[in-house]
């Protein structure tokens, strides 16, 4: 048996080509997931969840495509019954950080919404590229 390949109930981990389908795949497979722990797709937390989903995977294949490179979408459940949701690209992150940094919303609407909607959002670098993450209560 070899731990490393098995699939943990608490994870899911894929990785996605960086296209607009690769984004919308990410979206659906975090409603999937979230079905699975409980959560169907029209309640009001999934909902929640796949427009985070939805915003950083959208970010992860514009600001952060890197050509035939893919990105990745990583869903944990944390205890107390937290969500983690971490989308990864190749692309460093000094660009976001500056951007994260502009309150003045004139960078776009995707991440005044994850401000909104998550409990905690950041950015953390990586050997290569960078992780956004943001957690969120599943109540
Ligand atoms: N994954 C990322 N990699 C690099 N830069 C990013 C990433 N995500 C966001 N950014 C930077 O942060 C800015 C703000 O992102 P945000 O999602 O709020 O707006 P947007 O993507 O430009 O527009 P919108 O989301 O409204 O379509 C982006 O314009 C981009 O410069
Ligand atoms: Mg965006």
């Amino acid at each position: 048996m070899n731990a490393e390949i098995s699939t943990p109930t608490d994870e899911l981990t894929q990785r996605l080509s960086a296209t607009p389908r690769g984004a919308r795949l990410a979206r659906r497979l975090a409603a999937t997931q979230l079905a699975e722990w409980g959560h169907p797709h029209d309640s009001e937390v999934s909902d929640t969840v796949q427009h985070l989903v939805a915003e950083l995977a959208a970010n992860a294949v514009t600001h952060g495509r890197v050509p035939g490179r893919d990105f990745e979408l990583r869903l944990r459940l944390l205890p107390e019954n937290t969500l983690r949701i971490e989308v990864s690209d190749p692309r460093g992150d000094r660009q976001l950080r500056f951007a994260a940094q502009e309150a003045d919303g004139e960078h776009g609407r995707g991440l005044i919404l994850v401000t909104l909607l998550a409990d905690t959002w950041g950015v953390t670098e990586r050997d290569v590229g960078k992780t956004v993450w943001a957690e969120i209560g599943l109540g």
